[in-house]
């Protein structure tokens, strides 16, 4: 009896998942991923050659007769550009990815602020970004580059001690494999796709390059087809990376919003409210594409205002937001979406403190009643909530900004403005009898030299003693 007590205080036994989604479900998330609050998504490809319409080109120039029709905007640029019998197996050719310069791309990423970065290792056109077995003549080693796109980013960004994690994001299906296309006549009950590619693919992705975010999509077939939680309980068990990695929601029909690790149910998703589940804003910065467009203009690319307010609303509830970017075929991230990605990283420097790490405030997360729109974060370590002031500094002579969700007065509360000097005068709290809500009284912006001339954007106050 002894011998079995101290066996069992030995320490505890890692849990064993059953490939089953009860079991699957009730894995706790590791706990980084919901410290980290900020990705960077990479959609590179084939598609990124054309660099037409958006990462769906494949699909949307020859569509699936007589289901899906051929977008005729497809069908007269091929037309007009290429010869005929020219075939989208050809643009990979094209895929060179001559300037891709990997710590360029490690270093932005870094400066960025974001925590991990999550690449697309194989989109639904079925080309691999990494050297594989599984795939042969279709993936980067073997045609266009003649490199291994993903191990080079992924040494490119370990190689940093600021570096984000690294993820990728892989297509269950493709949408012409052949292999897939039987499958799909036989109404799935053969699984030669699954075991010959998808899941070839998944283990070796696995074990040969660690991710530590599996970010799955093309989920066109139900969970048994795919035979998602027999590769979710070994990662979860087996796996080189079973403890840190994070999956997300998209294994088979069904499971979105459901089943899987964090939820990032649709595209662009943010509840608007607390929700029970920890999710994922997945974005993009270019409007409408995924994957780069070569005639992209100004107004296809979020503004900085535009991207912080979804990073913000999307943290005030509790998501990350996985912000998308759409490096060129030659292997460059557009300087404009560069640009954002720094400016971001700058904001961050400043207030960052409000957005790692940080929770929903229990009692408010939007307060479109207060002078401008503020949101909330909390950070119960440090006993402080966060007002995300959406417009920035007040005008000059605008008086105080009230605040019209701390509905309680609490006396001890102090506060101060996150990037503004700690000499400056503090942010001065006053309540009024008989009116709910808090008026906040800035430093004046003269004081705050860094704020001014810093990235723009938001600006943060930090009170403390509300919580
Ligand atoms: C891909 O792997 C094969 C087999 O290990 C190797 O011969 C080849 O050099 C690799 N190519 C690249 C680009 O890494
Ligand atoms: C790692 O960093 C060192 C020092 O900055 C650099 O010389 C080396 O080329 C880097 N290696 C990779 C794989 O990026
Ligand atoms: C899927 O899982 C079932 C049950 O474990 C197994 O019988 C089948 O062979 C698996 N299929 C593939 C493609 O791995
Ligand atoms: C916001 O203000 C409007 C109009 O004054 C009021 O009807 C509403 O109840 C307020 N909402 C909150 C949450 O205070
Ligand atoms: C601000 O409030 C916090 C929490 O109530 C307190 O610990 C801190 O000493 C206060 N700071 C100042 C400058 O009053």
């Amino acid at each position: 009896l002894l011998l079995l007590l101290l066996l069992r205080q030995a320490g505890p036994a890692a849990a064993r998942y059953e490939p089953n989604w009860q079991s699957l479900d009730s894995r706790p998330l590791p706990g980084w991923y919901d410290q980290a609050k900020i990705g960077v998504f990479i959609h590179w490809g084939v598609f990124s050659v054309p660099g037409f319409g958006n990462e769906w080109f494949w699909w949307r120039w020859r569509g699936v007769p007589p289901f899906v029709r051929p977008e005729q905007p497809f069908v007269d640029f091929m037309a007009a550009n290429y010869p005929p019998g020219f075939t989208y197996a050809d643009f990979a050719r094209e895929f060179k990815a001559e300037l891709f310069n990997p710590e360029a791309w490690a270093d932005t990423l870094s400066r960025s602020g974001a925590k991990y970065v999550v690449l697309t290792s194989k989109h639904h056109e079925g080309y691999c970004l990494w050297n594989t077995s599984h795939s042969f003549n279709w993936n980067s080693a073997q045609v266009g580059s003649g490199r291994n796109l993903l191990a080079e980013l992924a040494a490119a960004i370990r190689n940093r001690s600021d570096g984000p994690r690294f993820g990728v994001y892989h297509s269950l299906y493709e949408w012409y494999n052949p292999l897939y296309l039987t499958d799909a006549q036989n109404n799935f009950v053969t699984q030669d796709f699954v075991r010959y590619k998808t899941m070839a693919e998944l283990y070796e992705l696995v074990n040969q390059y660690r991710p530590e975010v599996i970010w799955s999509d093309g989920d066109a077939g139900v969970p048994e087809y795919w035979n998602s939680t027999e590769f979710l309980a070994w990662l979860y068990n087996d796996s080189p990376v079973r403890d840190s990695v994070v999956t997300n929601d998209r294994w088979g029909f069904g499971t979105a919003c459901k089943h899987g690790g964090y939820f990032t149910c649709q595209d662009g998703y943010n509840p608007g409210k607390l929700v029970s589940y920890k999710f994922e804003n997945a974005m993009t910065l270019i409007k409408g594409s995924w994957g780069y467009v070569r005639n992209l203009r100004l107004t296809d690319i979020y503004s900085l205002d535009e991207m912080l307010e979804t990073v913000v609303s999307t943290v005030s509830y509790g998501g990350n937001v996985l912000m998308n970017i759409g490096p060129t075929s030659y292997g460059v991230i557009p300087a404009l979406l560069e640009e954002r990605l720094l400016q971001l990283g700058d904001w961050l420097s400043i207030n960052g403190e409000a957005v790692y790490n940080s929770t929903p405030w229990h009692l408010v997360q939007r307060d479109a009643n207060a002078t401008q729109l503020v949101y909330y974060t909390s950070r119960p370590d440090l006993g402080s909530v966060y007002a995300f002031l959406m417009s920035g500094p007040p005008a000059p002579g605008a008086g105080p900004v009230r605040l019209a969700s701390p509905k309680f007065a609490a006396p001890g509360a102090n506060a101060t403005l996150l990037g503004c000097p700690t000499a400056a005068p503090p942010v001065r709290l006053a309540y009024r009898p008989g009116v709910s809500g808090v008026y906040l009284t800035l430093p004046g912006q003269a004081n705050c030299p860094d704020l001014l001339s810093g990235p723009g954007g938001p600006w943060v106050v930090k009170i403390n003693g509300l919580l």
